[in-house]
């Protein structure tokens, strides 16, 4: 029996436009050749583009389940992204084009984040931080949380930053596990209007995170010296960031590190148990993100450069820190919601900063379709030429419309798929030689290897199968913070004994051009009366009915089935939810797919369980379908949402 089913058939492609294409950085694929021949080589080439302190004496020290990259150099990762820049005619050239949700709005050239990083370096030093420390940072999307992360990779502290929407008790397990000595926050950051407490969350948090000795305040919120009340500052404990920075020296030697000492921990919740600090290196990991950042997103020195992560994911550290500053890129970052004050918000910015590559979610472009194509149209949106996907698989459907009322039909789209544990991009198009197929991240690129296997291990060559990387990268994750053995475990233990496997956790199809489709988590596949069917290909097929916005689909137990499928459904504004249309939708998953994917039920919900990176929570819906008490919601971005669903469900069952 296959491990994963594969259901829809998409035929579209898109070559690359002319236009772009001629003038693209790589414009063939011979590099593919070239990078496979020899890969070691071809990262070496990749790693020359930095500047080392120290040169390497391997490239890849590999003893599976372990390898090592440039062992023996030394290199800084602060003075890649800023110093290097600041010698050259870059100086004053915008790093970050900033703008606050209320509408305030600050650039800085590299000259100014050079300053900055320096003198918050010296901040940090004179609270005692050094090399391999762990600092904390839970900040809003502001200028500050970029400088405070380039400011430890100065001095060699570890960062560990938490997404500011996470709560208090997330705050206090990750400081905790970390061991971290000092905590950067700020009085509040702006979210849809409102305030986000981050003060009084770090404040609860720390009440059980005694490792955290010192907390350094942003001031985010108008009002001079602060609202106390607000966040109160505890004397001894707590220091204003402006107040520091008065006096600090920009003169800030930088801790020459090892290629193979640790840059970050990012920790990332995984389905159960406690989250895993995914723990990334300086040489190797700064060598991924800084060439994919070059050669997926086609970087030229004019690129208005927007990824709209939040820095609390790893999109964040990669495409709108670590990658973009090493190639000196002008990035845009924003604080706030894409629908405030209005639905336009994202395209307003796009506009009036002249962005040129704009790198997003599925999640959010499915919303964007929701609110309807009046929003970007009123825009000009005509400077954009390369659009990015990340996140999730893309449905075809949302892909479409990204292109057209986005991408004005004229820029590539580049899906791409990596993870927090791979720190950089794994497989993705190359925008000017790849054809790409809308719904599938097409190939590994080059200098990156991945394979299809069955669960014995066996190569499928087209169809269903689960994801495997047969290669090491330089910027993958090398351990799990404090548990090497659950590094192990979790990563490389699928296909018995074979310790050079990396398993990613990902169900994919391969098609007969080789191209990999990602069909999601393979905790997530289903088994209707012996198929293994993806829950990813019956969203698509959903989500391609005009009236459906978005949908989930999970499995309930069925006595005679083995399982059977429930859908979760949004949709779109203007759509009146009714039982003909619930008919109508199960029987056009019937024609899309096969009678096989028929969903046993269909429940209208005004909105799915998503974290706050956008993941629908599959494992909650399954809760409700299967009418158990609900599991862990702690990571849920919107508590309401699944109470509400529960009991809609529930009246529709009795
Ligand atoms: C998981 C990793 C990558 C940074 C943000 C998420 C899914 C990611 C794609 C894509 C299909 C994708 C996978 C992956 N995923 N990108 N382009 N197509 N699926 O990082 O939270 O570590 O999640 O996201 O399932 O394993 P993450």
């Amino acid at each position: 029996m296959a491990d994963i089913d594969v259901l829809l058939n998409e035929n579209r492609s898109f070559p690359p436009p002319e236009p772009f294409a001629r003038a693209a950085q790589v414009s063939t694929d011979a590099i593919y050749a070239m990078a496979q021949k020899d890969p070691d080589a071809y990262w070496a080439g990749a790693a020359r583009n930095l500047e080392w302190i120290a040169p390497w004496k391997s490239v890849l020290d590999w003893t599976p389940p372990h390898a090592k990259w440039f062992t023996g150099g030394k290199i800084n990762a602060a003075v890649n992204c800023v110093d290097r820049h600041v010698r050259g005619p870059a100086r004053n050239k915008a790093a970050i084009i900033w703008e606050g949700e209320p509408g305030d709005r600050r650039t800085l050239t590299y000259w100014d984040l050079y300053r900055e990083v320096c003198k918050f370096a010296n901040v940090l030093r004179s609270l005692g931080v050094g090399k391999g420390d762990r600092v904390g940072i839970y900040l809003p999307m502001v200028p500050e949380a970029v400088v405070a992360m380039l400011a430890c990779a100065r001095i060699g502290a570890i960062h560990s930053v938490v997404f500011g929407g996470f709560s208090p008790e997330s705050v206090r397990d990750r400081m905790n596990d970390a061991q971290a000595k000092v905590l950067i926050t700020a009085d509040g950051g702006y979210r849809r209007g409102q305030v986000v407490p981050l003060k009084r969350n770090a404040d609860k948090a720390l009440a059980e995170a005694p490792s955290v000795k010192h907390v350094i305040v942003v001031q985010r919120r108008p009002g001079g010296g602060g609202d106390e009340a607000f966040a109160e500052m505890r004397e001894g404990r707590d220091h204003w960031y402006h107040r520091l920075m008065q006096n600090a020296s920009p003169d800030a030697p930088p801790e020459p590190m090892d290629s193979e000492d640790v840059l970050f921990i990012l920790y990332t919740s995984g389905t159960t148990g406690k989250p895993k600090g995914i723990v990334h290196t300086t040489g190797g990991y700064l060598t991924g993100t800084a060439e994919t950042t070059r050669l997926v997103f086609d970087l030229r020195d004019d690129d208005v450069f927007w990824c709209t992560a939040d820095v609390g994911w790893v999109t964040g550290h990669s495409y709108l820190v670590y990658g973009p500053l090493a190639n000196g890129a002008t990035c845009v970052m924003y604080e706030g919601a894409p629908d405030w004050p209005e639905r336009d918000r994202f395209w307003d910015i796009c506009e009036r900063h002249g962005v040129t590559i704009l790198y997003t979610a599925p999640t959010a472009i499915r919303a964007f379709m929701k609110w309807g194509e009046s929003h970007p149209a009123k825009h000009d949106l005509s400077r954009l030429r390369l659009l990015g996907s990340v996140g999730e698989p893309i449905n075809p459907e949302a892909w479409i419309w990204y292109h057209e009322n986005i991408g004005g039909k004229r820029c590539p789209i580049v899906d791409t798929w990596w993870q927090t544990e791979t720190g950089a991009i794994v497989i993705s198009p190359l925008p000017g030689v790849t054809v790409t197929k809308p719904g599938s991240a097409t190939r590994p690129l080059p200098g990156c290897s991945a394979d299809l296997l069955d669960s014995a291990g066996n190569r499928v060559e087209t169809g269903g199968g689960l994801l495997a990387l047969t290669r090491p990268l330089p910027a993958m994750l090398r351990t799990i913070w404090g548990d090497d053995e659950r590094y192990v475990k979790t990563y490389f233990s699928k296909w018995d004994g074979r310790k050079n496997l990396y398993f990613p956790g990902d169900g994919a199809k391969r098609d007969k051009d080789g191209y990999f489709w990602i069909l999601g988590r393979v905790d997530d596949v289903l088994n209707v009366a012996g198929h293994r069917i993806g829950t990813m290909e019956v969203e698509s097929a959903l989500v391609e009915h005009p009236s459906v916005a978005e949908a989930a689909v999970v499995g309930k137990a069925h006595e005679l089935k083995g399982q059977a499928l429930a859908a979760f459904v949004t949709v779109r504004d203007g759509t009146r939810p009714t039982s003909e249309l619930r008919d109508e939708l199960k029987q056009f998953v019937v024609d899309k797919i096969g009678a096989i994917a028929r969903p046993d039920d269909i429940l209208f919900a005004a909105d799915l369980p998503k974290t706050r990176s956008g993941k629908i929570m599959r494992r909650l819906l399954r809760d409700i379908a299967e009418g158990r008490a609900l599991g862990d919601t702690t990571t849920l971005a919107d508590p309401s949402v699944v109470a509400a669903l529960k009991e809609q469900y529930e009246e529709k069952e009795g």
